[in-house]
């Protein structure tokens, strides 16, 4: 029988940098995925040399970009992490009823693994399957995942979850379900969200589930606050994406000369972050040189918000179907909700 999922402060994991199959023996197994730099420099060139200046939101998440992340998940404005938790915390019994127990289970954008320890106690997964793009920041939070919950097979996969990969896995034993905290699908553009879904429906198969966190539509002074904080802490967010180019590609910007804009556009329901540049300017990237006229942007990410309605015509279109969804209102209740987290199944 399998041993109880329970968390200790056993240290005894050992931590093996190297890919390989499902085993008794690692407790956490490193698959690396991880994208070529040269197709960073493609994607930043690509992307600057367009009309509207832009940059992939992947982009921001190296090790100064993810601390940057969860700092901004500690804001007294920025509420979608804290109340997702709570939904989490109030119905993790219930989400585990629908996903079933003995999942391999694949978290994708893991981050710091903070949400799935809200409900590792009731899923009881036999393997979890962290992926995420920041390998440094995947390696730690795995390495202390396994070293609480000893008795879980953890593979940590560093790879880009927004491009088609196969599970570095060769297990069929287990059933599959898949988690999506944080609202990150609302950081694909529609289209590519429905894309990205139907990949992941194919990743679980038919019958597989997908717990997925979901910001809500809502009022413009809430959401432009969430993306606004007082500390400054999403404007260095934002900047540090300039600094990683910098750094990464040879580049030379200038951070002084470009400030953080975060607005709400209603017509599409999205937060559109951009990078401003404050004077007319130039930056060579790798070899070559980009031109900034002042006030000129460059799109470094869009959150767009959905109701749970236009939520479920999307998921629809890549093949799920709703199972159920809990916000962080009470059903009854006439109060309007911030955050959904939806239990979806793949029909294929
Ligand atoms: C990761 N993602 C869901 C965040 C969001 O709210 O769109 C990223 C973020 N950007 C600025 N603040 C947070």
């Amino acid at each position: 029988m399998r041993e109880q999922l329970s968390p200790t402060d056993s240290s005894s994991n050992r931590f093996d940098r190297r890919a390989g199959t499902l085993g008794e023996a690692a407790k956490v197994h490193f698959h690396d995925l991880h994208p070529a730099p040269a197709d960073m420099r493609a994607d930043v060139h690509q992307g600057l040399s367009l009309p509207q200046k832009q940059l992939a939101p992947k982009y921001f998440y190296d090790a100064q970009g993810s601390h940057l992340f969860d700092a901004i998940c500690e804001l007294p404005e920025y509420y979608p992490s804290r109340t997702e938790i709570d939904i989490l915390r109030r119905h993790g019994a219930a989400m585990a009823e629908r996903l079933g127990r003995d999942a391999l289970l694949v978290e994708l954008g893991s981050g710091s693994s903070l949400k799935i320890r809200v409900l590792l106690q009731a899923l009881r997964p036999a393997v979890y399957m962290p992926v995420d793009i920041s390998k440094d920041h995947l390696l730690q939070s795995a390495e202390a995942l396994a070293e609480t919950f000893p008795a879980l097979q953890v593979h940590a996969v560093c790879a880009d979850y927004s491009v088609p990969f196969v599970l570095p896995v060769d297990d069929h034993e287990h059933p599959r379900a898949a988690f999506f905290p944080g609202s990150s699908v609302g950081n694909f553009e529609p289209s590519d969200a429905e894309r990205f879904l139907l990949r992941v429906g194919g990743l679980l198969g038919p019958g597989g589930r997908l717990l997925v966190g979901v910001d809500l539509i809502k009022e413009r002074q809430t959401l432009e606050a969430a993306y606004n904080d007082a500390a400054g802490v999403t404007a260095d967010f934002n900047l540090n994406l300039l600094t990683r180019i910098n750094r990464e590609l040879d580049a030379d910007f200038d951070l002084t000369g470009f400030r953080h804009s975060a607005l709400f556009n209603p017509e599409l329901s999205r937060i559109e972050m951009h990078l401003v540049s404050i004077r007319e300017q130039q930056a060579t990237v790798a070899g070559r040189s980009f031109a900034f006229r002042e006030g000129e942007s460059i799109h470094t990410e869009c959150s767009y918000k959905y109701s749970i309605e236009g939520f479920h015509q999307l998921i629809r279109r890549a093949g799920f179907e709703p199972e159920q969804v809990w916000t962080d209102v009470d059903v009854g209740s006439d109060q309007t909700p911030l955050f959904s987290v939806h239990c979806l199944v793949w029909r294929g």
